[in-house]
């Protein structure tokens, strides 16, 4: 029911809504794929207009440190094998998203895919998750565009979710899930900047009452709802923002695993109690994604 816009027009807070478990796996998908053979954001061109080029050798050695990384603090990582022709798999966070239930139930809302070239990666987060055993679950054919966790952040142990539209995913996907469950609050972010095209390059919740953000990356409505959502938000600054400080992932509440080379915000979060894991994501971020984006939680 609750498709929330404006600051307004949102009756609850956090701590007013029904408490979620956290998820404790993260899905990633091998890399071997993984290219750039077209433009679909800002990022994977380099200055002169060409496409950037990928070190696959590199991209190996940096996911498996990122999955490393996932094994290390106690996350169970599940990993989808390559599929030739799906260069863009390895983003895990987009064609699907998990939602954690009060009940303790889980369950998966596919994607639908905002380009033709990653539309085949849904059927895959399909059979994984069905495998699973989880209820999943599926857009009407009236929804054009939805990618999952890119544009869909869970609040912290909460059932509360920030949504994020207009370049990726359209409200109407957003309703769908609202409609699916009425205890759901949905907040809903009007991207700004083409350079922040997916919500989770612009925020990552950290706990229940904090989060990173980038500021540019919002409206006035958004930052309000912001704002009230989380009593403490902490600004990266542009220039640790287009080094996808912003795509940072939290997933326990202590530790975050980040782009490496953010040093504001690295002593920020250890300021905040934070146990920071820098990783070098440089060959992925040639393609527009860092650290959140090749994880789904589960
Ligand atoms: N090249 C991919 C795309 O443009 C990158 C996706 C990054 N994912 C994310 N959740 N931000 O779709």
């Amino acid at each position: 029911m609750a498709l929330i816009r404006h600051l307004k027009a949102w009756s609850r807070r956090p701590s007013e809504l029904p408490a979620v478990p956290p998820l404790k796996g993260v899905l990633l998908a091998d890399p071997a794929a993984f290219q750039v053979v077209e433009c679909i954001n800002p990022h994977m061109t380099s200055e002169d207009g060409s496409l950037n080029r990928i070190d696959a050798a590199e991209a190996r050695k940096q996911w498996q440190a990122l999955k490393d990384a996932y094994c290390r603090i106690g996350l169970e990582v599940a990993v989808l094998p390559p599929v030739p022709g799906l260069q863009d798999l390895c983003f895990s966070a987009n064609p699907s998203m998990v939602l954690p239930l009060p009940d303790g139930a889980k369950e998966v809302w596919l994607g639908r895919m905002a380009h033709a070239s990653r539309a085949a990666e849904v059927e895959h987060h399909r059979r994984f998750f069905a495998s699973r055993k989880y209820a999943v679950r599926e857009m009407p054919e009236s929804v054009a565009r939805f990618e999952g966790c890119g544009d869909g952040l869970l609040h912290p142990g909460r059932f509360l979710l920030h949504a994020g539209v207009g370049f990726r995913s359209d409200p109407g996907a957003w309703q769908i899930i609202a409609d699916a469950h009425p205890e759901l609050d949905v907040l809903l972010y009007e991207l700004q900047d083409p350079r922040f095209y997916h919500l989770d390059t612009a925020l990552a919740p950290l706990h229940e009452t904090s989060a990173l953000w980038v500021e540019e990356a919002f409206s006035p409505e958004g930052k309000a709802l912001l704002q009230a959502a989380f009593p403490t938000l902490i600004p990266i600054p542009l220039e640790e923002a287009m080094n996808f400080a912003g795509n940072a992932h939290c997933p326990d509440g202590k530790h975050v695993l980040l782009q490496a080379g953010s040093p504001i915000i690295e002593r920020k979060l250890q300021e905040a109690g934070f146990a920071t894991i820098a990783l070098e994501t440089g060959e992925f971020i040639k393609s527009g994604g860092s650290v959140f984006c090749l994880k789904q939680s589960f």
